[in-house]
């Protein structure tokens, strides 16, 4: 039985698909967002916001998509303030069983200069925004976008006039994410004690992180009233991204004691949905992220780790497994059989298919050919790289051999195949990476620019994986592809092949298609 009062409990609205997504490279197919919006709900996500309807047919296929199949969560779409967007949002989201529309508007002087309204005439463009989605749902939230940076008698008029015509939740964002904690939680207050009707909604925070400070806003706003917290799985989104899920919800779990609100997330699913996000985005989790980080919960200091061994709360202020994380992990190796892997990779979140399961034995067993020990992070990479696979992918590395050494020039030897055909070139290059990248180029020209070129080891030792990202622009699209290998050469052809791949798809979809970035925020007719 739950002792939660409405006044302890914390929604948590999670914007991974439509923030986060908006991020530049981020981008995700229809299949991996549905994927996602699964999971957010199975653990226990309140709200997802699963996209922006009106900005493209594959976001509204997306929202609709995702509003059909949801289970518990509540499905929001977003939507500027205008009948049509309105309207469109509507379309998308009423499949679901709990719909929710949330149109906004940027109420600062530097957006209302944009948008050359008047604080009268946007004020009534509000009253009549908020009242036409609520004709159409009793579940209306609405946003008044660069909230911290209004006037405060103007932001506490049009968040009156929004709740006169009918929101429920009233969101107030830090959108270029500039507060500070005592100011988030000052306004949440001043609106609570100002703006007649306050107590009847539900007060939200939706705080970016570019001064780093999105998880303490949104926790201060939680302590002044606010009883919605919008957030991303690993903090993704816009710039320096968005207060990250993980971190609010942990937070609140371990410090119970002083902030006594409760979130009804499962949060030893925390880990399993920040590996597929990290995957489907293309984005790595930094390795000393807060709760998600690869080094969250290494204790490499000779003091730390006998204070550990004498007792784990010297160091530990929560415990791996509160997030999903397995105690101590045994690597796999060539002798490894089937069920070792499915039972591990099972451990790890990632159940499998028969199927499935197949195609991933028999890249396990040749990647165990190269590397005495598989670990987890191994088997990380190697799933995404099978994902990838599934794409049905047009270009495919078949063959690459490089020449390098002390000795210019070195050369690459590749074989790609480009829609069911072979073709091979030679190329020299200032390095191998560069001889090979010109070769793919050689044999698929493209006018798309190399903006991002990573390499890290996902584990230790002269045998580890290499995990490449490749990010590529073109056209203001941008995309990023990623792959490992024992070999970093293959590993840094088979992620800039990745990343065309995706640029292939988008290009396919491109005309009317195009994407969130191409629809303004500020454009509000
Ligand atoms: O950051 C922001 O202001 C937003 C709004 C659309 C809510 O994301
Ligand atoms: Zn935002």
């Amino acid at each position: 039985m739950t002792t939660t009062s409405k006044q302890d409990r914390v929604l948590i609205f999670d914007t991974t698909l439509r923030d986060g997504e908006q991020s530049p490279g981020a981008t995700m197919s229809h299949n991996e967002k549905l994927e996602i919006a699964a999971m957010l709900d199975e653990m226990g996500v309140d709200i997802i916001e699963a996209g922006f309807p009106i900005a493209s047919e594959g976001d509204f296929e997306a929202v609709s998509d995702i509003a059909k199949a949801s289970k518990n969560s509540v499905i929001c779409g977003l939507a500027r303030a205008n009948f049509k967007d309105i309207d469109r949002c509507w379309e998308a989201v009423k499949h679901a069983a709990q719909p929710r529309i949330h149109t906004f508007i940027g109420t600062s002087p530097l957006h209302r200069d944009i948008t050359a309204l008047s604080m009268d005439a946007m004020a009534d463009q509000i009253h009549e925004t908020v009242s036409h989605a609520r004709n159409l749902t009793d579940n209306v939230q609405w946003s008044p976008m660069d909230a911290i940076r209004t006037e405060h008698d103007y932001l506490c008029r049009v968040v009156e006039i929004a709740i006169k015509a009918g929101a429920t939740t009233i969101n107030i964002p830090d959108t270029v994410g500039y507060t500070i904690p005592r100011e988030s939680a000052d306004i949440i207050r001043m609106l609570l004690e100002r703006v007649p009707g306050a107590d009847e909604v539900v007060f939200a925070t939706h705080c970016h992180n570019d001064l780093g400070m999105a998880t303490a806003n949104a926790l201060a706003a939680v302590e002044a009233g606010a009883r919605q917290i919008e957030c991303t799985i690993n903090g993704l989104g816009e710039r320096a991204g968005n207060t990250a899920l993980e971190e609010v919800v942990m937070a609140l779990k371990v410090r119970h004691d002083v902030m006594p609100y409760d979130t009804g997330i499962d949060t030893t699913k925390i880990m399993g949905i920040s590996r597929r996000v990290s995957q489907v985005s293309g984005f790595p989790v930094q390795f000393n992220k807060a709760i998600v980080g690869k080094n969250a919960f290494a204790h490499e200091s000779g003091i730390h780790q006998d204070g550990m061994l004498k007792n784990k709360e010297t160091f530990e202020i929560m415990r791996p497994q509160d997030i999903g994380l397995a105690g101590t992990s045994l690597p796999l190796g060539k002798h490894s059989g089937r069920a070792a892997l499915r039972a591990k990779l099972e451990d790890m979140g990632y159940p499998m298919a028969d199927n499935q399961l197949k195609d991933v034995f028999v890249r396990f067993k040749d990647l165990a050919d190269r590397k005495k020990e598989v670990f987890d992070d191994d088997l990380i990479a190697l799933l995404r790289d099978a994902g990838a696979a599934d794409q049905n992918e047009r270009i495919k590395v078949k063959f690459l051999r490089v020449i390098c050494g002390t000795e210019a020039p070195q050369s690459a030897d590749l074989t790609l195949e480009v829609d069911g055909v072979d073709k091979q070139i030679t190329c020299q290059g200032d390095g191998p990476v560069d001889a090979t990248f010109k070769a793919i180029k050689e044999i698929f020209p493209t006018t798309a620019r190399l903006q991002l070129y990573q390499v890290h080891a996902v584990t230790e030792g002269t045998d580890a994986q290499a995990t490449v990202s490749v990010r590529l622009e073109e056209d203001g699209k941008i995309v990023t592809g990623q792959s490992s290998d024992t070999d970093t050469v293959v590993a840094s052809a088979k992620a800039y092949v990745n990343a065309m791949n995706r640029l292939l798809v988008r290009r396919e979809k491109s005309a009317p298609d195009s994407d969130v970035k191409t629809v303004k925020y500020t454009d509000t007719v």
